[in-house]
C-alpha cells in the first residue's frame, strides 16, 4: 500500500511520539501525574507525546492549526486546516498499566475530517483512513461488521466518570441497550473504541460527553469503514457535540432507536 505525502506525515509523527509512551509505560512512579478535574488524570507521558506530535506536524505543515487536548488550540495562518490532537487517548487504562490506549491525530479541512490516524503502540496496530480511499489497519483493509442482529452484537460504552457526565442518563440508556444487545463492553480508550467498530471487532458503539480529540479520526474511520455515526441524540455532527453513536447502518439505527427510549 503506497501512503499519500499526507498520511506519511502523520504515521511518521504519531510513530515517534509513540514511542516516548512505550518508553513511559510501566514507569508511572517516575512520571508526574496531576489531576485536570475529579476522575481525569494527565501525565509527564500525555505532555511529551503532545510535544513530539506538534513538532512533528507543525514541522511539515507549518500552517496549520491545532486543537490539542493538554495544550489547547492554537490558530494556525491557515484558518481552513488544523490538527485535533490526543495524545494519549486512554490515561487511566496507561497510568494503572492496562495495556490498551492509543494516540489519535486527525485533520479537519473546511469543517471536514480528511485524514485520521490511530496507533495502538502496545498491540502495534496501526488504523488510518483517508477521506475516500478507505480505511485500513495495518495496510489491510477494514469494514465494519456486517452483523445486524442486536441479540447477537457486541456493544461498547464510555462511562463517565466522576465529577463527569451524567450518571443518571448512562444508566437508563445502558439498561435499556443491555435489554437488547448479545454483550456490552466499556475499554476506556474512545479512539480504539471508534477504530474497532471500523474494523468490525466491536459491532457498535455510543459514549457522551467526548471532545474533537477523541473522536476526529476515529470518525473517518468509521465512515471510510464503511459504517455510519452520528452523535448520540442521532444529530450529524459528533465533532462538536462530542458524543458518538455509531455502527453499520442497521446496528447504527437500532442503537439511535433504544438511546431515546433510554433517554425517555
Ligand atoms: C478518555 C477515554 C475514555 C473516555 C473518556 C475520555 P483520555 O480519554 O477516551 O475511554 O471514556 O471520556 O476522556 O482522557 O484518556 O484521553
Ligand atoms: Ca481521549
Ligand atoms: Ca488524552
Amino acid at each position: 500500500m503506497i501512503r499519500s505525502p499526507l498520511m506519511t506525515v502523520m504515521t511518521d509523527a504519531v510513530m515517534k511520539a509513540s514511542r516516548s509512551l512505550k518508553r513511559d509505560f510501566g514507569e508511572v512512579e517516575n512520571l508526574q501525574v496531576s489531576r485536570k478535574g475529579p476522575g481525569d488524570f494527565v501525565s509527564a507521558a500525555d505532555r511529551k507525546a503532545e510535544k513530539i506530535l506538534r513538532e512533528a506536524l507543525e514541522k511539515a505543515r507549518p500552517d496549520y492549526g491545532f486543537v490539542m487536548e493538554e495544550s489547547g488550540i492554537v490558530e494556525g495562518k491557515d484558518p481552513s486546516h488544523r490538527w485535533h490532537i490526543d495524545p494519549l487517548d486512554g490515561t487511566t487504562n496507561f497510568l494503572h498499566g492496562l495495556p490498551h490506549f492509543a494516540l489519535s491525530v486527525g485533520l479537519e479541512r473546511d469543517g471536514q475530517i480528511v485524514a485520521g490516524v490511530i496507533y495502538d503502540p502496545i498491540k502495534d496496530e496501526l488504523f488510518i483512513a483517508e477521506r475516500g480511499k478507505g480505511a485500513f489497519l495495518n495496510n489491510r483493509r477494514i469494514r465494519v461488521a456486517a452483523r445486524s442482529d442486536m441479540a447477537e452484537a457486541v456493544i461498547a460504552c464510555g462511562l463517565p466518570h466522576i465529577g463527569k457526565g451524567d450518571h443518571g442518563l448512562f444508566l437508563r440508556e445502558s439498561s435499556v441497550v443491555m435489554g437488547y444487545a448479545g454483550g456490552m463492553r466499556r475499554w476506556g480508550a474512545a479512539a480504539l473504541d471508534l477504530a474497532y467498530v471500523a474494523c468490525g471487532r466491536l459491532d457498535a458503539y455510543w459514549e457522551r460527553g467526548l471532545n474533537s480529540w477523541d473522536v476526529s479520526a476515529g470518525i473517518l474511520m468509521i465512515r471510510e469503514a464503511g459504517g455510519f455515526i452520528s452523535d448520540a441524540d442521532g444529530g450529524s455532527n459528533p465533532l462538536v457535540t462530542g458524543s458518538v453513536a455509531c455502527g453499520n447502518e442497521v446496528l447504527h439505527r437500532e442503537l439511535l432507536k433504544l438511546l431515546k427510549k433510554g433517554k425517555g
